[in-house]
């Protein structure tokens, strides 16, 4: 187990000890004013350069250039890293010092990767074998078999673990990694018979691999499984080496061999998300690199659902992201092989950003000369529109009109609607799913259980209750006309403990009415706040000619609701 220290244990160390002190014992220093002065430790010097400053708790050499605080001192004078000087230094003057432990060593399980990796790399590159003829048949070069580091599990049970287990490496670690299962008491490899893919993170850690079955064999990847050093959803393979080819987009695709022959077939950006939905942690990492993402996903179904699932992922991380599906050969793997690489990068050129992809994919089945299916489609369409920014979706709205041929008002209308009323069966859903509590229903929780006469008063305002939790509160006490002593019995007791906390916790020193008031107040602005918005979206939407009824009516809303922010901002 690794550990480091916390930050109060470096600000403990740096108050209790003072580093003219700690260099006296490694340096002969005279007083110079206000510092202290040397010969350099950190060079050869006749003339002393060398000086520390009590006060600043520094030390600075003019002749070297050696600089630091106390610990950097340690660090360099006894040639120890970050942790084991603040240990020493901790140890030599009796400080209780606070760790953090920082869990297992990872770089023990990186090695042990590393180790399979080159055994299975041997097997491939030395002798003849399944795997390398497998590759070959699918057209991958030597060169690129090497850049991949691909490799080849032989059909032995136990070849891989003998060799481990002659490198000294424990079982238990090779069973941790997935490299190897354990079956009453024998152990046997998890890789038999199959081409090896070393899965490599951004910093050249073997973190993993996929192993994929010469033939017809089942499963056709087999992954190692999850462990300290692999989470399939935080990483994507291929990216340590298309992390610096990189200029403008990356590529994403769902398979290793796409990313393999894409990149023999000269597209380097391109990356894959290990055959699972590509999900946020993978989009953040790939925003270390760029934020102009090419979807290519296979054409059937699932590839279909995986884009508009990638969609959703990416642009939450602003991600520009387009979609292109390969229209000949399955998958990109097989397209670039028959098409070659001008005829991709024209694929990519023609990707269709994610709106529009979208927007097309809600059509569905739909027959858009009929009238009732063009309605339909314009509602689908409306639901994607209102994700979109005002000016965004002014684009689309004009596309779309001209596309349909209906009035770009009526889809304006249509996203109006959508998003100024809630009907009453959204709504509750809305409340039904709110789990959490707000501070305001906190303070009215608190007020309620101090003096039971605000029940009505709270009532009247119930919207303000917005938990789940605060409603079931309500209800009981509301229902059974019992005193709130008993409401507390009636409670599950995950929840009676929860209240006791919030009771606990919020102080409102005999202030009930006041507090009351001005919860509402505070409430009813953040409600107003809201609705402001919301008209100020859809004004920006609206068209001034066709929609000036609307529009009139919007703005009359929006003075009303500023007015008594106003009001309530100011009482
Ligand atoms: P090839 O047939 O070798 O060209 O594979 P492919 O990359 O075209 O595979 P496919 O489109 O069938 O699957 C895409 C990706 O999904 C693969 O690269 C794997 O990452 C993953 N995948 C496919 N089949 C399996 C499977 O049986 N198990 C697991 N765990 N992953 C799979
Ligand atoms: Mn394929």
């Amino acid at each position: 187990m690794g550990f480091y220290f916390s930050s109060n244990a470096i600000e403990e160390l740096k108050s209790q000890v003072n580093i003219v002190d700690v260099v006296s014992r490694a340096v002969s220093l005279k007083r110079a004013g206000a510092n202290f002065k040397g010969c350099c430790p950190f060079h050869n010097e006749k003339t002393p350069s060398f000086v520390v400053s009590e006060q600043k708790q520094i030390f600075t050499c003019f002749g070297c250039g050696a600089k630091g605080d106390l610990i950097g001192f340690v660090q360099k004078y006894y040639n120890l890293d970050f942790n084991d000087a603040v240990a020493k230094l901790g140890e030599e003057y009796g400080l209780n010092l606070e760790k953090i432990q920082s869990g297992p060593d990872k770089q023990k399980y990186y090695d042990i990767n590393k180790m399979a990796a080159s055994f299975w790399y041997n097997s491939f590159t030395k002798e003849k074998n399944m795997g390398y003829q497998y590759m070959k048949e699918r057209g991958i070069s030597d060169a690129i078999l090497k850049t991949f580091g691909i490799g080849y599990a032989d059909e032995s049970w136990d070849s891989l673990y003998q060799y481990l287990l002659s490198k000294k490496v424990d079982p238990k670690d090779m069973v941790e990694l997935g490299l190897v299962k354990k079956k009453d008491s024998r152990y046997y490899d998890k890789f038999r018979n199959r081409v090896m893919f070393p899965i490599i993170n951004p910093s050249g850690k073997v973190i993993g691999f996929g192993g994929r079955a010469i033939g017809d064999d089942t499963p056709k990847y087999l992954n190692s499984d999850e462990s300290l050093i692999f989470l399939k959803k935080n990483n994507l393979y291929g990216l340590n080496l298309s992390k610096n080819q990189i200029k403008d987009n990356i590529i994403l695709v769902e398979g290793y061999m796409d990313v393999i022959g894409l990149y023999q077939g000269g597209i380097k950006n391109v990356a894959a998300s290990l055959g699972t939905a590509l999900t946020q942690n993978q989009a953040k990492l790939i925003k270390r690199y760029t934020s102009d993402v090419v979807l290519s996903y296979d054409a059937d179904s699932a590839g279909r659902n995986a884009a508009l699932r990638g969609i959703e992922v990416l642009t939450a991380e602003n991600i520009k992201t387009k979609v292109l599906h390969v229209t000949d050969g399955k998958d990109p793997d097989e397209f670039i092989k028959k098409k070659g690489k001008d005829a991709f990068l024209k694929l990519v050129d023609n990707a269709v950003p994610q709106i529009e992809y979208r927007l097309n994919s809600v059509k569905g089945n739909l027959n858009l000369s009929k009238d009732t299916d063009k309605i339909e489609y314009i509602k689908r369409c409306a639901k994607v529109l209102n994700t979109l920014s005002p000016v965004e979706a002014d684009i689309y709205v004009k596309k779309l009109a001209s596309v349909l041929k209906v009035s770009e008002s009526a889809i304006k209308m249509e996203l109006m609607g959508k998003s100024i009323i809630d009907t009453p069966q959204v709504k509750q859903q809305k409340d039904e799913n709110k789990e959490e509590i707000s501070p305001i229903e906190k303070n009215i929780l608190k007020i309620l259980f101090t003096n039971e006469d605000f029940l009505p008063k709270i009532l009247d305002n119930r919207k303000m209750m917005e938990s789940r939790f605060s409603n079931k509160i309500l209800d009981l006490a509301l229902e059974n006309k019992v005193s709130l002593k008993n409401v507390q019995d009636m409670l599950d007791p995950e929840e009676s403990i929860l209240l006791n906390k919030i009771l606990d916790e919020v102080k409102i020193g005999g202030n009930e009415e006041k507090v009351f008031d001005e919860s509402v107040s505070r409430w009813r602005l953040k409600e107003l706040t809201k609705e402001e918005k919301e008209i100020l979206t859809l004004l920006s939407m609206a068209d001034e000619k066709e929609n000036q009824a609307n529009m009139k009516e919007l703005t009359l809303k929006l003075e009303e609701i500023q007015r008594e922010k106003n009001k309530l901002s100011r009482g």
